[in-house]
């Protein structure tokens, strides 16, 4: 039985797997080495430098393409490295269509370092994908989506962006942090190329920075591998155990993220003091038929917003929380909370960020894998 056939939860664990070659070890050894021993010049075992190959990183990015039915991963230093690799694609002249309301530090990699290089991008509200074809001329190459968005989690109709994307042969690239495999398989909706924040769900212990692209196309595969080796921005090989590690319970952890994701949010929307809850799993979330359309559940990030809408008071909440930590990030085992005016979005002016939704008392939740009355218990003593 091959191993590619398996379920997701088998590729989980087996996906691109196989015993190492030294001494059957059913985890792939640290191979800590940045240079491997050849018997003549060119005569090697298939490794020759560990920026350009380490069986430690081939053993994840096998896993990587299993779990999102590519056939190629590649694994990067962040998830910006990995972002910075696909826009070594374009060239001068050439022109991207992006989420409007996208994760801060992609945009600022977009509109900070590669549209000094001339690449040209507009950032759009794709909720409705028809609008994308306003954008499109001669010189689109790229279509860039994140969904869902953070933290305002609004949900991008894969399927019918890729559709616009083949219609005029310009590649579609779905950043699939907030979801990971387990919820979306964005290649099996149409699109070229997956990206990921491995930092996030994927490592899923807030230990490692990582990021991570699954492709399925060959030529696409070979022009990465090629920016991979020649830009340098390489996942080391502990880094790639972690990754491997963590994914081998994406699954489980995936599933309890999305039940005390489903209680809390129930548990915000019920509470007399707050004024709007935002996950895609409410049947009053805009785009809750697109979500439960190419999504298998509705993940555990959460973002609320008190009544009110008082800076201080937000502040207040998320000092008094106890079992949440207030940290930056997400996706761990812990439940983190974020307080994005003050933290994420600090930098965009208030009318810019208040456009998008990210108001002064909005709070993110990043729902961990404790037991959810303990959360719900914090969340009931911050509120007040
Ligand atoms: C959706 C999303 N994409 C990309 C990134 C960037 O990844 P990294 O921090 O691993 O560079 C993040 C980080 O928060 C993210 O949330």
């Amino acid at each position: 039985m091959s191993k590619e056939n398996l379920r997701f939860n088998s590729k989980a664990i087996h996906g691109g797997q196989e015993p190492d070659k030294a001494y059957g070890a059913v985890m792939p050894p640290i191979y800590q080495t940045s240079t491997y021993a050849q018997s003549s010049p060119g005569a090697h075992k298939g490794f020759e430098y560990s920026r350009s190959a380490n069986p430690t990183r081939t053993a994840l990015e096998n896993s990587l393409a299993s779990i999102e039915n590519g056939k190629y991963g590649l694994a990067f230093a962040s998830g910006l490295a990995a972002i910075d690799a696909v826009m070594k694609l374009l060239q001068p002249g050439d022109e991207v269509i992006s989420t409007n309301d996208l994760y801060g530090g992609s945009y600022r990699l977009f509109s900070k370092i590669f549209e000094g290089f001339g690449i040209k991008f507009h950032f759009v509200n794709m909720e409705n994908p028809a609008v994308i074809e306003n954008y499109i001329n001669t010189n689109t190459r790229l279509i860039w989506v994140e969904t869902p968005t953070n933290p305002m989690m609004n949900i991008i109709d894969i399927a019918q962006v890729a559709n616009i994307a083949k219609k005029h042969k310009v590649l579609l690239g779905v950043d699939n942090t907030f979801a990971t495999p387990y919820l979306q398989l964005p290649l099996d909706l149409g699109a070229d190329l997956v990206m990921h924040s491995a930092t996030k769900y994927m490592g899923g212990h807030s230990d490692v920075v990582m990021g991570a692209l699954v492709v399925k196309n060959k030529d696409l595969a070979d022009k990465l591998y090629f920016i991979q080796n020649a830009s340098g921005a390489v996942a080391g090989p502990m880094d790639c155990f972690l990754v491997l590690r963590g994914i081998k319970t994406l699954h489980v952890r995936m599933q309890r993220h999305c039940e005390n994701g489903a209680a809390i949010a129930k548990f915000l929307a019920d509470h007399p003091k707050i004024e709007k809850v935002y996950w895609p799993g409410f049947k009053s979330h805009p785009n809750h038929e697109i979500a439960k359309k190419q999504m298998k559940g509705f993940g555990g990030m959460i973002s609320f917003v008190t009544k009110g809408n008082n800076y201080q008071e937000a502040i207040k909440i998320v000092e008094n929380l106890k079992v949440f930590t207030l940290a930056e990030s997400l996706g761990g085992v812990e439940s983190l909370a974020g307080h994005p005016a003050s933290m994420t979005h600090a930098s965009i002016p208030k009318e810019e960020r208040e456009k998008t939704g990210v108001v002064d008392a909005l709070i993110r939740l990043s729902v961990g894998i404790e037991d959810v009355e303990d959360l719900i218990d914090d969340l009931r003593r911050a509120i007040g």
